[in-house]
């Protein structure tokens, strides 16, 4: 039979002690069963690279993983893709770093996948790769003869052609997706990007949804990632009784909260958020100790400077902001720097009265999401949402903000603690119906029909 098989940067091997890949394992649950497998990196570092992958079977799924040498996941994961396209593809071109010598190091990486790949692929496998570490993947495995069906989804934005020609090695790159058959993006404006930087950069002709280059033919189309809405809001509603939730809630005194989960990255506009919470403070007196913010970002990523230089940044904000309105009994801001367990996120963003999601730049955003199937309906918080995450195409009942313009966050927190409860349920509703509407089985099953390939469960029927 078709075996489904998932590549990524990082393997969510389960009870493993590697580094989960965030939501991706959760996205892709629907395809994780008996007789698929997972390839990508093992988490390790070591002298020779290991081009035999190791095998490791858990519920019937098969991961197979490989070592990088540190030299080359150096080039690869901290240079090409965290130093160069990550700010590119999130418009940040000011903080990007192309160096040749990273660019060859990412080459490398993606050739030792293929190659290591290669050794357990079979003829008849559907290949879907993911995320932007892994743009030439495909052409490195049709170069070394696999013919089976080969898409590819990207997570994160994409820019448009003018900005996509800063990058030395854009041609390559756009010429290397077109080497799978279906590229997936998170919103349509990116898959209309896309077109736009093949037909422009490459000459390639564009017709409706396809893009043609060198006789080749890829779907290029947008598949929003949804997630599984019904058991996170289970999940939600169990978790407010967990024992470090009710300690948050009892540690509110009867203070609304409001919650801002997000990964320490740049793109996801922490310093703006801040300062509108300053100016929350500031311009509405009276929400000062009625108030609590919790923002939580776990560390990323601090082998890259940008990031070393956010935390420091968001730590002297931090002291700022509470320094000049605490009082002796209520800290305006808490902030930490630690990862939560998905079902204590859950539980706080149920106890919560405000979500504020307001990355500069997002593919998609979960948390936005999550938030919205956490809430209860007789009783829900308000979404402020930045009208740059991918989520806000979807989610438009949420309160849409600008998010380099502090104040309009500030007056959209205002707004939504100010909000009448039958407005509130008004939104709720539909946006709720919206989230558990476009689920993560939705967003497996166009994919895969994209590919021409069914879904596994219709496999096995
Ligand atoms: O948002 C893109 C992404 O690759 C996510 O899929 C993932 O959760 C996150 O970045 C993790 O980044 P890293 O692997 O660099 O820690």
């Amino acid at each position: 039979m078709a075996r489904i098989v998932i590549v990524s940067n990082r393997v969510p091997i389960p009870k493993a002690r590697v580094t989960a890949a965030g939501g991706l394992a959760v996205a892709l649950r629907d395809l994780l069963v008996p007789g698929s497998m997972w390839f990508g990196w093992s988490g390790r570092l070591s002298d020779e690279p290991s081009l035999q992958p190791a095998l490791v079977e858990a519920r019937g799924v098969t991961y197979a993983t490989i070592d990088l040498t540190r030299e080359a996941h150096r080039a690869f994961y901290v240079g090409f893709a965290n130093g160069a396209l990550w700010p590119l593809l999130h418009f940040r071109l000011g903080l990007m770093h192309f160096r040749r010598e990273d660019y060859a190091g990412y080459l490398e990486v993606n050739a030792t996948f293929a190659a290591a790949l290669g050794n357990v692929l079979q003829p008849d496998d559907t290949v879907w790769a993911h995320d932007y570490h892994l743009l030439p993947l495909g052409r490195l495995l049709r170069k070394q003869g696999f013919t089976g069906p080969l898409g590819f989804f990207l997570h994160v934005p994409f820019v448009p052609p003018s900005m996509l020609e800063a990058m030395p090695v854009a041609r390559e790159l756009v010429a290397d997706l077109c080497s799978y058959d279906v590229v997936g993006f998170q919103t349509e404006e990116h898959a209309i990007d896309f077109r736009d930087c093949a037909h422009r950069l490459l000459g390639a002709t564009v017709e409706g949804e396809y893009v043609r280059l060198n006789g080749r033919r890829t779907r290029v189309f947008a598949d929003p990632i949804g997630i599984d809405a019904r058991s996170f809001a289970e999940e939600a509603e169990r978790s407010v009784g967990d024992k470090l939730v009710q300690r948050v809630f009892g540690s509110l005194s009867g203070r609304a909260l409001a919650i801002g989960v997000d990964r320490m990255d740049y793109s996801k506009g922490l310093p703006n958020r801040f300062e509108a919470y300053g100016r929350l403070l500031e311009r509405y007196p009276e929400h000062r100790s009625q108030i609590s913010f919790l923002q939580i970002c776990p560390r990323s990523r601090e082998e890259v400077d940008e990031y070393r230089k956010l935390r420091a940044e968001l730590d002297r904000l931090t002291g700022r902001i509470n320094g000049r309105f605490s009082e002796f009994d209520w800290t305006p801001l808490r902030y930490s720097t630690r990862a939560a367990p998905r079902a204590t996120l859950a539980g706080l963003y149920r106890i919560a009265r405000v979500g504020v999601v307001t990355p500069l730049r997002d593919g998609m955003n979960l948390v936005a999401k999550e938030f919205i199937a956490a809430q209860p309906d007789e009783d829900p918080g308000v979404l402020v949402l930045s009208k740059f995450a991918g989520a806000a195409q979807d989610l438009g009942e949420a309160l849409i903000v600008n998010p380099f313009d502090p104040d309009a966050i500030a007056d959209a927190i205002h707004q939504a603690l100010t909000m009448p409860l039958e407005e509130r349920r008004e939104r709720q509703v539909a946006l709720k119906a919206k989230v558990f509407e476009a689920t993560a089985s939705a967003y497996c099953q166009r994919f895969l029909d994209a590919l021409g390939t069914s879904m596994p469960a219709l496999q096995a029927a």
